[in-house]
């Protein structure tokens, strides 16, 4: 029989440090959070921590931070806007990942489990390396190409125009998707993945855009675009309720019908 080896690390204790609610809390609920410092040589744990929920805010991302301020400040993650437009929260929350500024304590019964995106190199705690998911994002050139001589004032587009862009150019570059997706898992190097994959096709659709056979050139690859089966765990997980299988669709439908 085939034997397999787990990485080093691979195994998370489950029953790390305790931090218990005082004893006036009268509503306690546990948060199960994933530590791991890779520079101490130790597995990875799971600190359980008491939070009383009436003297905390209503979302994942206030009990966090409740917990770094008033229990362990050693806890590290990522936040900014707590408003789910900055991205920098995403995290596993229950299998499933969100951003913690708009998940609700409330839609969850029993205990937290809290974990890093999956399948990331962890640099800390909930904090993980998104090097390579920003050099993805980098390389479809997010930005404006035009062959044309700049306006003085905006390029316009037409109403219809600008609708094509509605569900693409909201997107927070949380890694929710990627992270998610099992094409990804396997092959994070050489597969752009479903978030930079839906702003390819973002400026692929724009109308003021002038690069679309070379951004076409570009993604028509087996890995950069072909390794997406059409799993669809992105468009179920994404938080701001965009659909980059969609789009990835969209990219080899148009590499289909382009004459590259
Ligand atoms: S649809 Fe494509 S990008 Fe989305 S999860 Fe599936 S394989 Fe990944
Ligand atoms: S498509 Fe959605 S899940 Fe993916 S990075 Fe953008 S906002 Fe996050
Ligand atoms: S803190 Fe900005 S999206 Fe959550």
């Amino acid at each position: 029989m085939a034997e397999f080896t787990l990485p080093a690390n691979a195994v998370v204790r489950k029953n790390g440090r305790q931090y218990a609610a005082s004893d006036t809390a009268s509503r306690v609920r546990t948060f199960k959070i994933y530590r791991y410092d890779p520079s101490d040589g130790e597995n990875p744990r799971l600190d359980h921590y008491e939070v009383d929920l009436d003297q905390c805010g209503p979302m994942i991302l206030d009990a966090l931070i409740k917990i770094k301020n008033e229990l362990d400040p050693t806890l590290s993650f990522r936040r900014s806007c707590r408003e789910g437009i900055c991205g920098s929260c995403s995290m596993n929350i229950n299998g499933r990942n969100e951003l913690a500024c708009t998940s609700a304590i409330d839609q969850y019964s029993g205990d937290i489990e809290v974990y890093p995106l999956p399948h990331m190199s962890v640099v800390r705690d909930l904090v993980t390396d998104l090097s390579n998911f920003y050099r993805q994002y980098a390389a479809i050139e997010p930005w404006l190409k035009s062959s044309s001589k700049a306006p003085e004032r905006e390029r316009l587009q037409s109403k219809k125009e600008r609708a094509e862009l509605e569900g693409l150019e909201e997107c927070i570059l949380c890694a929710c998707c990627s992270t998610s997706c099992p094409s990804y898992w396997w092959n994070p190097d050489k597969y752009l993945g479903p978030a930079a994959l839906l702003t390819a096709w973002r400026w692929l659709a724009d109308s003021r855009d002038d690069a679309t056979k070379e951004r076409l050139n570009y993604l028509s690859d087996s890995f950069k675009l072909y390794r997406c089966h059409t799993i669809m765990n992105c468009t179920q997980t994404c938080p701001k309720g965009l659909n980059p299988a969609k789009a990835i669709a969209e990219i080899k439908k148009k590499v289909a019908t382009s004459n590259l």
